[in-house]
């Protein structure tokens, strides 16, 4: 089945999907076709086998913990944070509950990862927190879902209800004395909800708004209980790393960026989609895969990381590979994976004006930098692209961004003002040429 059937046949029973089957060297999406997530296709593609060699030959939690740590995967939610130093803090010897998350919440513009991993590969998410709560010696974890994707919720029921029959979750797992009671939550479709405190607290019924930092949830996380959280893609790489070994994990990618990395590509490309390529991939390689700019026009920009990271110019763009540290070094952030790609046919006051309303909108209301800011930077951003800005209104922009910065609780308001920076610097003049009688300043005397 290719990847045109895949759609065709998940759009009949209304699931939208953005899965493609032009991958290089994947380990989530390898052999995937559509139709073959149950536990049986699992198991003939060497499913549960890492979990099963960590139980039946022993290996410790350190063990684990050390592979992990020695393979270089970074968190894949977003800040790319290194995810067996993040185990290394569960406090073990912790006499109480702990707990396990997985943040399948995604709802950041641009990114449909986590979604096609839970539709097309549910198991080996189950896997890699099998893993992961054994390497923690955490007994119960939820998978919190997005609230707006109902049939993936269900379908990762439905995985759940074949691995504890199979003996994968529940007690003695495996013939063992390992104990893991997995569920699934849905969520309830608010951005906010994906940042891990404010997911917490929605977990737990409560109105979803991050909490204040710190206590980490390694230390007071779900209930009040250490808590380990990670993003649906970071757990799925695990399975590989326990079967392939953590040296050769990091070996597919580059130094401090190992592995794999699924990129959701979307806005002016010819073939939109979720693509697995190994890290330090030149985007221009990625580019290749999604079909390449839209009707043969000329790409603008890029926004490399869903729409918190900064937009980059397409020169710089071009001569980035497609990891944390490429990205970071020249300007912007790998975040979550999602690529935006601009062609020369857009404009960038409309596009900035686009995710000024988002961020408006999802802001929870909890900060007054970003409550009051977000709804300032939409507002100015508008009447800028209806003709109607005033001269001062640069200064404004850049002076809102400012104030929101580095002084809300979660990093929403960063988000948010990033990309107004980033827009602000690299093209300066389309919004300049927006606002009437616009003049310069004269640059400041030496
Ligand atoms: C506003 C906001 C939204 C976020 N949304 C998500 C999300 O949808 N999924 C996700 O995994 N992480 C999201 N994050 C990051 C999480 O807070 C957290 O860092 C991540 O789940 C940790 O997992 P990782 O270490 O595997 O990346 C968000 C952060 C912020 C500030």
């Amino acid at each position: 089945m290719n990847a045109s059937q895949v759609l065709a046949q998940f759009q009949a029973t209304g699931v939208q999907t953005c899965f493609h089957d032009r991958h290089i060297d994947p380990q989530i999406y390898a052999g995937l076709d559509g139709t073959n997530w149950r536990l049986a296709d699992y198991e003939a593609r060497g499913g549960y086998k890492a979990l099963r060699k960590i139980l039946t030959e022993g290996l410790t939690p350190d063990q684990v913990i050390a592979e992990v740590k020695s393979s270089g995967l970074r968190g894949r939610g977003g800040a790319g944070f290194p995810t067996g130093l993040k185990w290394s803090f569960m406090p073990r010897q912790f006499p109480g509950q702990k707990y396990l998350v997985c943040n399948s919440d995604e709802g950041e513009p641009g990114t449909c990862k986590d979604r096609d991993i839970l539709q097309f590969n549910p198991h080996i998410v189950i896997e890699g927190m099998a893993i992961a709560a054994y390497a923690m010696g955490i007994s119960v974890g939820y998978n919190y879902i997005h609230g707006e994707i109902f049939q993936t919720y269900d379908r990762f029921e439905e995985a759940l209800e074949e691995a504890r029959a199979a003996g994968y979750l529940g007690d003695k797992i495996m013939g063992s004395g390992y104990n893991f009671q997995l569920h699934a939550a849905h969520g309830f479709g608010a951005y906010i909800c994906g940042e891990e405190t404010a997911l917490l607290e929605s977990l737990e019924g409560k109105k979803g708004q991050p909490r204040f930092k710190p206590p980490f949830p390694a230390s007071f996380g779900l209930y009040g209980k250490p808590t380990t959280i990670n993003n649906t893609e970071t757990f799925a790489a695990v399975p590989w790393i326990i079967n392939n070994g953590g040296q050769a994990y990091l070996e597919c990618g580059k130094p401090n960026n190992g592995g794999t990395k699924i990129y959701s590509v979307s806005g002016d490309v010819e073939l939109p989609g979720n693509y697995e390529v190994p890290m330090g991939t030149p985007f221009s390689k990625l580019l290749e895969l999604a079909g390449g700019v839209r009707k043969g026009r000329t790409l603008k920009a890029v926004i490399p990381g869903g729409s918190s990271a900064p937009v980059l110019p397409a020169d710089i763009m071009m001569s980035c590979t497609m990891d944390y540290d490429s990205i970071a070094k020249a300007g912007s952030m790998l975040g979550s994976g999602a690529v935006i790609v601009m062609d020369d046919s857009r404009s960038m006051v409309e596009s900035l004006k686009r995710l000024s309303y988002f961020y408006m909108h999802e802001s929870c209301g909890q900060c007054t930098p970003c409550r009051e800011g977000t709804g300032w930077l939409w507002r100015l951003v508008d009447r800028i692209d209806r003709g109607v800005g005033k001269a001062s209104d640069m200064d404004l922009l850049n002076s809102v961004a400012d104030n929101i910065q580095g002084r809300t609780i979660c990093a929403l308001g960063d988000a948010a003002a990033m990309p107004v920076r980033a827009m602000i610097k690299h093209f300066r003049h389309e919004f300049e040429a927006k606002i009437p009688g616009y003049v310069p300043k004269a640059p400041a005397k030496a």
